[in-house]
């Protein structure tokens, strides 16, 4: 009698088990307690320090880790944090770090908040073994102070450790980076279509957005990694492209797009397969983000050895234009790229880089050229 009453409630808790160990991955959006709003206990705190490795919710610390509240004064310096109302800052060769449950063999992104104090020459160093890339947080992009900055690898195991790790050596310890929002989102690899050679060539396929940080997500640039948060592009040069979207700014087509903030230093190119002596047309949309970046803007583009500039008059209001260049090509493989001739600061504050936004990128064969 017991045994026929109990074989259905087991039946039941074997299902739910099975069910929660498939279906544990990480969502797109923020890690555990991604924004620190969960605080550590205030035993686990000495002033604005951080005691023991396990004292943030969610996270393991290493080294001088301080847990800092919105509205707090450094000298004469204001600290202000985009996502709720605390951040962490990383001292000298100090690291947070997460587990994080994905599924093998993908590839993912990890965006998050930054924002250089203090220190001269600011970097981070973003780890997922064997990955690492170091992003350098020097160049401040937006007049809040913060950057929100992409990262992408690919996952060799179904649980991976995300290391945020300050690999500085400044004298004062206290003028570290600070952290606030971090969050994971799943990329899908886009293919190329028989109406576009270029892949992901809206843009669409990329990193996550807050949706209330305003300011965009940077694409650093990406040299030695094949793992681009924006999938199929890369960052060539030196200084980073940002990554907007139709929530926050103007986008020509679809829901995101590509801003070229930081004028020649910064483009952004994609190796396409091509045939030997076809004719090719490439077109793609030039335009503003309707973030008060207005003045004489052009974008060059350049397939293979062909180029073409195309000048765009903003008035910094949004709204864009098509450009087209046709090319016949000379190898197998050609390297499609697009970067700003010039650099432009905001009319609004003067302070921030801004540039052309650049979007729907095709690449079709012509027939009868
Ligand atoms: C996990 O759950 C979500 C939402 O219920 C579902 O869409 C997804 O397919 C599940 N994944 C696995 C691996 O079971
Ligand atoms: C904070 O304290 C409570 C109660 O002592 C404890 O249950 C909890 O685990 C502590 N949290 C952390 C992150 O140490
Ligand atoms: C970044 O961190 C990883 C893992 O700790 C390390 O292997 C790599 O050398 C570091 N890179 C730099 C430039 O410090
Ligand atoms: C530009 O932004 C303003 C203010 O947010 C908005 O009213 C306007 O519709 C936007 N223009 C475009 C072309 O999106
Ligand atoms: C094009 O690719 C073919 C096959 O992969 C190769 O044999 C040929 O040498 C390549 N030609 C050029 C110009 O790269």
């Amino acid at each position: 009698m017991q045994g026929l009453v109990l074989l259905p409630v087991l039946l039941c808790a074997t299902y739910h088990i099975a069910l929660s160990a498939t279906n544990v991955t990480v969502a797109d959006g923020l890690l555990d307690n991604g924004n620190f709003e969960q605080a550590p206990n205030a035993s686990n705190m000495k002033g604005t320090v951080v005691v023991g490795r396990y004292a943030i919710p969610g996270w393991v610390n290493e080294g001088f880790v301080e847990y800092i509240k919105s509205g707090q004064k450094q000298g004469d310096m204001l600290l202000v944090v985009p996502e709720g109302a605390y951040a962490v800052r990383l001292g000298n060769e100090a690291s947070i770090k997460q587990e994080i449950k994905v599924v093998k063999g993908m590839y993912y992104s990890i965006t998050f908040s930054a924002a250089r104090t203090c220190a001269q020459e600011e970097r981070l160093n973003v780890t997922v073994a064997p990955d690492s890339g170091v992003m350098p947080i020097q160049t401040v992009y937006s007049s809040s102070g913060w950057d929100n900055y992409a990262w992408a690898f690919k996952t060799q195991s179904d649980a991976v450790m995300l290391i945020i790790h300050n690999p500085g050596v400044e004298e004062d310890p206290a003028c570290g980076p600070l952290i606030d929002a971090v969050a994971i989102k799943a990329l899908y690899p886009p293919r190329p279509t028989n109406k576009n050679i270029m892949k992901n060539g809206g843009f669409e396929e990329g990193p996550y957005i807050f949706p209330n940080t305003p300011w965009g997500v940077l694409i650093p640039p990406n040299i030695e990694d094949d793992n681009s948060p924006l999938p199929a592009w890369v960052v060539e040069s030196l200084k980073a492209v940002k990554y907007i979207d139709s929530a926050h700014y103007f986008v020509p087509q679809g829901r995101r797009a590509v801003e070229l903030v930081g004028g020649k230093e910064s483009a952004i190119a994609q190796i396409t397969r091509t045939i030997v002596g076809k004719t090719y047309r490439l077109s793609f949309s030039v335009g503003d983000a309707n973030n008060s970046c207005a003045g004489s803007l052009v974008v060059e583009a350049f397939a293979g050895k062909a180029t073409l500039k195309v000048p765009y008059e903003s008035k910094g209001t949004g709204g864009f234009k098509r450009a087209a260049l046709r090319f016949v090509a000379v190898s197998n493989r050609t390297r499609i790229m697009f970067l700003s001739t010039f650099y432009t600061m905001r009319s609004d504050d003067f302070s921030s880089l801004c540039g052309p936004v650049v979007d729907d990128v095709k690449l079709l064969s012509i027939r009868n050229p």
